[in-house]
């Protein structure tokens, strides 16, 4: 069973045929569906509102049938009453950044208490600290490896040595906490982002700035067996 999941940010996508671009990169083997959410405050940019969340959930399912996860990573200032928008419009997970909320014991409760996974996310130079008081209570911790707001960045190496942190303090918990890393990745670099510990990979311009979504995706898992 494969433990890395690949989760393509659709920030990258066509806008203009948003849900079409859901079922073409699940169709090349996306695990999870990244949406970002920015608001022109906390980051300089402004994406998506929970209506678009709500209009793709249907999109999100695999062949199969099987629901497909929207990884909803909040870029947003405050976090809690959009939190719970983006719970109402299906989505399966919820992140935000423990900088934008002034209770972040308190946003967490609020999205677990929705039978939603709660993830926190960290800026290259916000420091793991907070997990101290906080990680039992997470389902992910994703790190960005580039600074929030824009697709198309190159990846900072420094992000690395937060991984590697990370993973010794999910050890240290002992509990099934995914790993997740966002900005700048790509085919050639997934491979040492994994070997730092991390096993959920984001990845926009990499993936949707090619013709051939599945050859990207397929590389990816190639440099991860
Ligand atoms: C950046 C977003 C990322 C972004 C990654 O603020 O959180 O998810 O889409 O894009 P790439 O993979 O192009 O760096
Ligand atoms: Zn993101």
């Amino acid at each position: 069973m494969n433990r890395y999941r690949i989760a393509p940010s659709i920030l990258s996508a066509d806008f203009a045929r948003l849900g079409e671009e859901v079922r073409a990169v699940i169709d090349a083997g996306a695990d999870w569906i990244h949406f970002d959410v920015m608001d022109n405050h906390y980051v300089p940019n402004l994406t998506v509102g929970p209506m678009v969340c709500q209009a793709l959930r249907p999109h999100a399912r695999s062949a199969d049938g099987q629901r497909v996860p929207i990884d909803v990573h909040l870029m947003i200032q405050p976090v809690d009453a959009l939190a719970n928008a983006f719970m109402d419009a299906g989505a399966d997970l919820v992140s935000f950044h423990p900088d934008a909320s002034t209770h972040v014991h308190r946003s967490i409760q609020s999205i677990k208490a929705r039978g939603c996974q709660v993830g926190l996310v960290f800026n290259p130079a916000t420091p793991l600290d907070v997990l101290d008081w906080v990680i039992d209570e997470l389902d992910l911790i994703l790190i960005m490896s580039v600074n929030p707001g824009f697709g198309g960045q190159s990846f900072i190496d420094s992000a690395l040595r937060k991984v590697e942190q990370a993973r010794r303090r999910i050890e240290a918990c002992g509990k099934d906490i995914r790993l997740e890393v966002d900005g700048g990745i790509k085919a050639d670099n997934i491979r040492r982002v994994a070997d730092a510990g991390a096993d959920t990979f984001v990845a926009g311009s990499a993936i949707f700035g090619k013709p051939d979504y599945k050859a990207v995706i397929d590389q990816m898992r190639a440099a991860l067996a």
